[in-house]
């Protein structure tokens, strides 16, 4: 009897879409092309694309027969109400804004509530609403707990560091700090969950302050599998159970539906306070569009409803968490150095560890990255030096990232367990000849988000031996 691989698919597949393995020489042409960056080959180019699990799942047959209820009108939408039911069911929040994705919301809430000088606290923030923070003039505050900086293989690292939290708080006044936000799981440090005691206690400190407490909520339902999964006294509790009392914890929540709406486009904003909604509502007709569409068709609600439903179910989640896991498990027996325990979403490979003779300004990440899709048509992305790096602009030193990681993010319901043994296979002959990679060096570069559009070429052999 073959090895458990993974709780099996809890689907079939009805439609499919070819993709298709380019020869060697044609993907070492492409990366010559696209001048090492792999944000530029083109989708058709690659094999496994494990870029982001944002906008890129598969719809079920019931999200796609109900895209053609989508009622378009453009006030008063029977599907906007078929939507709110479910948001409001699961969140408990009495306003549901719709918007088309995840930085409007963010965009929309923090023009709302942040002024110049604030401060947001976050266990960690995703890069999109740290940015937005900053853009109304507030600044984003990490607040990760300790164990998510170690080795052990523990659950809940997504927690917030609470005491921390509050001499946080003690120090900035609450007067500065109009909302303490909770990213749920938390993307940033490897899609590692939040244990419902740790969203308890940092919103019983926000109101204690009155403060108003937040979740990013785009991945809630995989956090609240975990939850279920490890955190004592769930067990016998259905996913929606447990997702309805992370929600009774927070004042209001923001979501991208990319990723567990199941759907390709969308999000919300959904809020308790009307005050809040008002002043929202205005700002959104402005920018997005009418309260009952937000920026989408009445299609992409639709499948958004339908997705929000399908979401909870426990034997969908226990094969998207034990997929993601699986991964992790024969990306390790190929060698690979990975962030555990395995997140909801993705795989991070510490490719520091996995490179040690690569310094960081000659971006290790970025060279398993590429090595990747040279050796078989896999697209990751780097989170390490090059996405959180930068550099003095005065000197031209490199400043380094943390830590040098690869995410190899999992779409959902999109690649079975035979795609994930072709990716551990690919690991495994890059594993075999690790030694002799070498470091890049950046030819151009922007000076914000430099990793989308920058250009870099492969360390010469004799530049690596002066190093
Ligand atoms: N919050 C979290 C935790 C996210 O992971 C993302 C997007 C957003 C907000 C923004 O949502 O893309 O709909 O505007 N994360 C994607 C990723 C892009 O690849 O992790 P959006």
């Amino acid at each position: 009897m073959l090895e458990e691989r993974h709780p099996s698919e809890p689907f079939r597949i009805k439609s499919v879409e070819p993709i298709v393995l380019l020869s060697r020489a044609q993907r070492e042409e492409i990366l010559h092309r696209v001048k090492y960056n792999v944000f530029k080959i083109k989708a058709e180019e690659i094999y496994i694309d494990l870029l982001t699990d944002s906008g890129t799942g598969a719809m079920s047959k019931d999200q796609w027969s109900a895209l053609m209820q989508g009622d378009e009108s453009y006030a008063g939408a029977r599907s906007f109400y078929r939507f709110e039911k479910i948001v409001k069911d699961i969140t408990g929040k009495k306003y549901i804004l719709p918007v088309h994705q995840g930085r409007v919301a963010e965009n929309v809430f923090f023009s709302t509530v942040v002024n110049k000088g604030d401060y947001v606290p976050n266990n960690t923030h995703f890069d999109t609403t740290g940015a937005n923070v900053a853009h109304k003039g507030g600044f984003a505050i990490n607040l990760p707990c300790p164990e998510a900086a170690l080795d052990d293989e523990i659950p809940f690292k997504g927690n917030m560091d609470t005491r921390k939290l509050e001499s946080f708080i003690e120090e900035k006044t609450p007067e500065k700090i109009p909302v303490v936000f909770m990213t749920v799981t938390n993307n940033s440090t490897g899609g590692q969950a939040v244990a419902m005691a740790n969203i308890k206690e940092a919103s019983e400190i926000c109101h204690k302050h009155g403060i108003m407490f937040f979740f990013d909520c785009a991945r809630f339902a995989e956090n609240a599998y975990f939850i279920k999964k490890d955190e004592p006294g769930f067990e016998n509790k259905t996913i929606k159970e447990i997702a309805q009392e992370m929600f009774s914890y927070c004042d209001g929540a923001l979501m991208s539906a990319k990723k567990d709406g199941l759907a390709n486009m969308g999000g919300f904003i959904a809020v308790n306070d009307e005050e809040l909604a008002r002043k929202m509502t205005e700002l959104m007709i402005v920018i997005e569009g009418f309260p009952t569409y937000g920026g989408m068709s009445g299609r992409d609600i639709e499948t958004i409803a339908a997705g929000l439903n399908e979401v909870l179910k426990e034997d969908y989640l226990a094969y998207r968490v034990g997929q993601v896991e699986y991964l992790g498990k024969i990306l390790e027996e190929a060698g690979a150095p990975i962030i555990k325990p395995t997140g909801g979403h993705a795989i991070f490979i510490d490719a520091g560890k996995y490179l040690p003779h690569i310094p960081s300004d000659q971006f290790p990440g970025h060279t398993l990255s590429v090595e990747l899709y040279r050796e078989g048509g896999i697209r990751t992305s780097e989170i390490g030096s090059i996405m959180f790096g930068g550099y003095d602009p005065n000197t031209g030193e490199n400043i380094s990232a943390p830590k040098e990681l690869v995410r190899l993010a999992v779409p959902r319901r999109v690649y079975t367990g035979s795609h994930l043994e072709y990716v551990a296979r690919v690991m495994d002959r890059i594993t075999a000849r690790k030694d002799s990679l070498r470091g890049y060096k950046i030819t151009r570069q922007a000076t914000l988000l430099r990793h989308f559009t920058i250009e870099l070429e492969e360390m010469a052999k004799e530049e690596v031996k002066v190093k």
